[in-house]
C-alpha cells in the first residue's frame, strides 16, 4: 500500500541531502530597533543580530505616521475587511489605494490583490484563459510567480534568453503577425539584480503587436522622481501595457496590485478567478499602504540616501575582498555556488557575528548559483556596513584583518536619474 507519510518524508529528506531544507530563523522584529532585531538561538538564549535580507528597503514598516495610520484604521474600520470585493469587501480604502496607485502609475486603474504573486498568477491566467490563442514570451529569468501564472494554463509558452533582446526579435518574428501574444518581463530581478532593457522591449513589442506585463515589485519605491520605479525613472510609464507592484516590500505594509488601461482592470475584476474568490485586504492595510506612498512620492531625499548605502556597501565589500556580482540595481549577491556551504556561512555569520543573511538556496536560484543576497535598507549605518564586509570577508575569505570603522568619503549621492 502506499505511504504517504514516508512518500513526504522522502521528499523532505531529499531537500535536506541537497543542503536545499529551509529552516525558518523567528525573527523578534523590532520597529525601534530596527535593522536590529531578536531572536533566540539554538540554547534559547535571547541574541541580537542585524537583519541584512529584509525587503523593508525605505523602513516603511517602522515609520511612525505608518503605523499610526494603520493603527487609526483599524480602530474605526476593524481588523479585516470580512468579505471579498463583491460582497461587501469595498471600502473607501480599497478605492482611495487603487486611485493613488493609477496615478502613481501613470495608468487609469488599478487593481488590489493580497500579493504581488497573487497578482502575477491571476493577472497571467486571467488573459492567456480568455484570449484564444495568447502565446506566453517570457524572460528566462522570472519571478516563480510568473512562472506559476503560466503554468497554471494550457497557452504555449516561448522563453527569452535573460534581457536579450535579438532573442526577444527572433521569438516574436517567428510567430504569425495577427497572433495574440503577451511578453512578461521584470524591471529589476530579485537575485540577479539585473535591470531589463525596458525601452527596447517596448519598441519591439510595439513593432510586433504584442502586450506587455512587466513586474516592478523591486523596483517600486527605489527608482524614479516619485519612486513609481523603473518605468518612471526612464520615462516609459504609458509605454507598457500592464504593471505589477507589491506593497509589502519598499512600501512596507502588506499586499500587491497591477495598474493597466480601464479595460483590463475591469476585465480582470469580472474574469480574474484569484482576484474575486478571496477576501480583500484589511481596510488598516490600504490606508497604511496609501500613506506610506505618499511619504514616499514626496520624499526623494530617501531614495538618495538608500542609493548612496548601495554604495557604501558595495565599496566595503570590495575593501575587504569579498567577491559579489555587479549590477546597477540595488541588489547584491555573494555568490557561494554550494548550497551546504551557503547554509553553513549563513549560521556561521548568524552565531558568530551577529548578522543576518538568509542563505539563497535551490528553488529560488539553480543549482550552482547558491548565494548571500544582501539588502541593504535606508537605515542601515557605516558601522553596520563595516561590520559586515568585515564579517563575511573573516567567513568566507578566512580572513581576520584589521576591523575598519570608516570608510573614504563618497562622491555626491546618486540622483535619481543616474543610475
Ligand atoms: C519579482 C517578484 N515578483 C513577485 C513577488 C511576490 O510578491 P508578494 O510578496 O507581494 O506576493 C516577489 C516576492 O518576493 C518577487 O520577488
Amino acid at each position: 500500500m502506499f505511504s504517504y507519510d514516508s512518500f513526504l518524508a522522502g521528499k523532505i529528506q531529499q531537500l535536506k541531502d541537497a543542503g536545499s531544507y529551509r529552516y525558518f530563523l523567528e525573527v523578534n522584529k523590532s520597529a525601534q530597533h530596527f535593522p536590529h532585531f531578536y531572536y533566540l538561538n539554538n540554547e534559547r538564549v535571547q541574541r541580537s543580530a542585524v537583519n541584512w535580507c529584509s525587503n523593508d528597503y525605505l523602513c516603511m514598516s517602522t515609520h511612525e505616521e505608518v503605523i499610526g495610520k494603520l493603527s487609526h484604521t483599524a480602530y474605526k474600520s476593524g481588523t479585516g475587511s470580512s468579505g471579498t470585493r463583491n460582497i461587501s469587501g469595498t471600502t473607501i480604502y480599497h478605492k482611495e489605494l487603487e486611485t493613488t496607485l493609477a496615478r502613481w502609475h501613470k495608468k487609469e486603474a488599478a487593481l488590489l490583490f493580497n500579493g504581488a504573486y497573487a497578482a502575477n498568477v491571476t493577472t497571467l491566467q486571467t488573459l492567456a484563459k480568455n484570449i484564444p490563442g495568447l502565446i506566453f514570451i517570457s524572460d528566462e529569468h522570472n519571478h516563480a510567480s510568473i512562472i506559476e501564472g503560466m503554468r497554471g494554463c494550457k497557452n504555449e509558452k516561448k522563453i527569452f534568453r535573460h534581457n536579450d533582446t535579438v532573442h526577444l526579435e527572433e521569438i516574436l518574428q517567428s510567430i504569425p503577425a495577427d497572433h495574440p501574444k503577451l511578453i512578461v518581463f521584470e524591471s529589476v530581478y530579485s537575485m540577479s539584480g539585473t535591470i531589463s532593457p525596458v525601452k527596447e522591449i517596448a519598441a519591439l513589442a510595439k513593432q510586433f503587436n504584442a502586450l506587455t506585463y512587466i513586474d516592478e515589485v523591486h523596483g517600486v519605491g527605489l527608482y524614479g522622481d516619485t519612486g513609481a520605479g523603473i518605468l518612471e525613472r526612464g520615462d516609459l510609464q504609458t509605454e507598457i501595457d500592464i504593471v505589477n507592484g507589491t506593497l509589502s516590500k519598499a512600501i512596507g505594509v502588506f499586499g500587491g496590485y497591477i495598474a493597466a488601461s480601464s479595460v483590463v482592470i475591469d476585465f480582470v475584476r469580472s474574469y480574474g478567478s484569484g482576484f474575486i474568490f478571496t477576501t480583500s485586504l484589511p481596510p488598516a492595510i490600504c490606508s497604511a499602504a496609501n500613506k506610506s506612498i505618499q511619504l514616499i512620492q514626496q520624499n526623494a531625499g530617501w531614495r538618495n540616501e538608500f542609493h548612496r548605502n548601495v554604495l557604501l556597501l558595495r565599496r566595503a565589500l570590495q575593501e575587504n575582498d569579498v567577491v559579489f556580482n555587479q549590477n546597477d540595481s540595488h541588489i547584491t549577491a555573494v555568490p557561494v555556488k554550494d548550497a551546504n556551504r551557503c547554509r553553513q556561512v549563513a549560521n556561521e555569520l548568524l552565531e558568530k557575528q551577529g548578522v543576518y543573511l538568509q542563505p539563497i538556496n535551490f528553488p529560488t536560484v539553480p543549482v550552482g548559483e547558491e548565494c548571500l543576497r544582501i539588502i541593504i535598507t535606508a537605515r542601515h549605518q557605516p558601522k553596520h556596513i563595516n561590520h559586515l564586509a568585515h564579517s563575511l570577508n573573516k567567513i568566507l575569505n578566512g580572513h581576520n584583518q584589521a576591523y575598519r570603522t570608516e570608510l573614504p568619503a563618497i562622491g555626491t549621492p546618486i540622483g535619481e536619474g543616474e543610475e
